[in-house]
């Protein structure tokens, strides 16, 4: 997969030298481009921003100097697909990694300020695949770690950079079986830690009770921190004991409960 990335902090990104996205880049499944925003501009200062029209707190980037840097990454047939982050954009969930992580060429034009002119996601909507992209329900001063947040999420997912020994088949936001349900807590060795113990099944070396004792974990984490999730538990891949615990946790899975 090629990545460009145009910010005017590509020094944000040295964080994909190492660990998974690093190696994956040594072995060339990942060919990554950082761009300066600001060699594209053409006056003394290097102006990126201004004043937005309309009035306001706060500079906008500067649509000239966007158009001219996404041009010369893309060149003249490029058809990269456009990714935007931004708190306004759309949610980028673990679906929307997996899809991205089956194309070709991404590019990531990391706005700070207020953001981009809007005339320059038009533009480019008219030819390329174009999505304003939010990593969640807050603010940050820039979209250059959301990139980060999001090279990770869908690099992980590219074939070979996990290895078998880190399937993301059970991952908690996966398609599956294990959609929407969190994983549960994790122990190793020392069977017992300044006092506190393993529990004790996990010792037991029996795989059915372990089995279902990890599934009442993470249905139980579920519940406590993010019952949102739960209605969407696929109702097919509940048994009868996991019924049984979401109503003790006062939760009933199950489509005629959706409507309250
Ligand atoms: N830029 C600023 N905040 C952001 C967010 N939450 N997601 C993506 N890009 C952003």
């Amino acid at each position: 997969m090629r990545l460009d990335i145009i910010s005017i902090f590509p020094e944000y990104f040295s964080p994909l030298d190492v660990s998974l996205i690093g190696k994956a880049r040594e072995r060339g499944t990942l060919d990554v481009h950082l761009h300066q925003l600001r060699d594209w501009t053409h006056d003394v200062h290097k102006t990126v921003d201004d004043t937005p029209y309309g009035g306001g707190p706060g500079m906008v980037m500067k649509p000239e100097v966007w158009g001219e840097a996404i041009d010369s990454v893309i060149g003249p047939a490029g058809r990269p697909r456009l990714l935007v982050p931004t708190p306004s954009g759309r949610p980028f969930t673990q679906e929307l990694a997996q899809e991205l992580a089956t194309e070709p060429w991404l590019l990531f034009a990391c706005g700070r300020y207020e953001g981009i002119d809007s005339r320059v996601m038009a533009e480019y909507g008219s030819r390329l695949p174009v999505d304003e992209v939010s990593i969640g329900d807050y603010v940050l001063a820039g979209g250059e770690v959301a990139v980060l947040v999001m090279v990770e999420a869908i690099g992980r997912l590219l074939p070979g950079v996990l290895g078998n020994a880190h399937s993301a088949v059970d991952d908690s936001f996966a398609p599956g079986a294990m959609k929407n349900l969190l994983e549960g807590p994790v122990y190793t060795k020392p069977p017992v830690w300044r006092g506190r113990e393993v529990p004790e099944v996990l010792l037991s070396g029996h795989h059915g009770k372990v089995a279902r004792w990890r599934r009442d974990q993470a249905l139980r984490r579920t519940v406590a921190n993010r019952p949102d999730l739960v209605a969407g538990l696929d109702p097919a891949g509940l048994d009868k004991h996991d019924r049984r615990l979401l109503d003790e946790l006062s939760f009933r899975a199950g489509p005629e409960d959706v409507a309250n």
